[in-house]
């Protein structure tokens, strides 16, 4: 009979005290940024499905595809017992490699939204009572205990969400992502790939303007959760390729020089006209590049799987040895 544990590591009103923090850091320095943590509230999850069904976002198909391809070959090469999961959200990709790794013990969902944990966790122990899920509300970049279950372990960072991490706190994630590691455990990590300019800009440029909606939500959730007054028609949603960083940004672009009040952090914000706000970065990857990478934090890169179309690539890595 398996079991549904769960785990928090983060206390109730973390999340409240980091959006104050990224607030009062982010809006008060020129260019100013908020991190895109802050997009998924209830209706920014909502959005992002809605985002990973669109004709112009290939990257959860591509992903999608990788895993349905190659699920075998990733159970074969880590023979986990012990599958973690990073950001994982519904859990729905997953399924294929629950399905795959025929020795799996437990399941590891770590996201920090309790209910879609609970949810996806209370779903799975129905639907494969062999495994057991031990689900941790806690934020993937912080460090994590992982729970003491069976080796070896696959820890899975899907989706391509590395690619919100800047470079400095990429090397930071991946070297405590390889502090969970042990010889014979590995890291699948989902990466999206550079390509050309137009594909990358209209995945986050939509027609039916979806993702515009997406980026505005954050000024939503500010207004919620701090009591400001944003007016999301106030600012025009951008979609950049920043050609020398090889990432996508988006930004929210002020239509009129405007004063924002975001009364819980007691300030004023002012917006000139046509100043922009970040919101985004989604890096994109080429294998050298992420190859490196890893190799800094201690990762030896064993395999890599791309969609036929060569749009996104799913990596295997293992503890280096010497
Ligand atoms: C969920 C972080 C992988 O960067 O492509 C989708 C989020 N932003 N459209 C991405 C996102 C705009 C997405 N990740």
């Amino acid at each position: 009979m398996s079991s549904l544990h769960v785990t928090r590591t983060l206390p109730e009103d973390a999340t409240d005290a980091a959006l104050r923090a990224d607030v009062r850091d982010g809006l008060t320095v020129t260019p100013k940024t908020l991190p895109p943590k802050w997009f998924y509230d209830a209706r920014g999850s909502e959005l992002f499905d809605k985002i990973t069904e669109l004709p112009e976002y290939y990257p959860t198909r591509a992903e999608r595809e990788i895993l349905l391809a190659r699920a075998a070959e990733i159970a074969a090469a880590s023979r986990a017992r012990t599958l973690v999961e990073l950001g994982s959200g519904s859990s729905e990709k997953t399924r294929f490699l629950l399905d795959a790794l025929t020795d799996l013990h437990t399941y590891v969902p770590v996201d920090v939204s309790e209910s879609a944990l609970v949810q996806a966790g209370q779903a799975l122990v129905e639907e494969r009572p062999d495994i057991d899920v031990h689900a941790l509300i806690a934020d993937f970049t912080a460090r994590l205990t992982l729970p003491d279950t069976p080796g070896p372990r696959l820890v899975a960072f899907l989706g391509g969400t590395i690619g919100n991490l800047l470079p400095a706190e990429r090397a930071e994630f991946l070297a405590s992502v390889r502090g969970l590691l042990s010889p014979g455990d590995a890291l699948l990590l989902g990466t999206d790939l550079v390509k050309d300019e137009e594909v990358l800009v209209r995945a986050y440029d939509d027609a039916a303007g979806v993702t515009a909606e997406f980026n505005k939500n954050v000024l939503a959730v500010v207004n919620r959760e701090l009591g400001a007054d944003f007016d999301p028609d106030a600012f025009e949603h951008v979609a950049l390729w920043d050609a020398g960083n090889e990432w996508i940004e988006m930004r929210l672009r002020s239509r009129t020089a405007q004063t924002v009040k975001i009364p819980a952090v007691d300030l004023a914000v002012e917006f000139a006209a046509g100043e922009e706000l970040r919101t985004e970065v989604s890096a994109k990857f080429r294998k050298e590049g992420i190859s490196a990478e890893l190799a800094a934090a201690g990762l030896t890169l064993t395999d890599w799987w791309t969609d036929p179309q060569n749009r996104f690539a799913l990596s295997l890595s293992t503890v280096r040895e010497h």
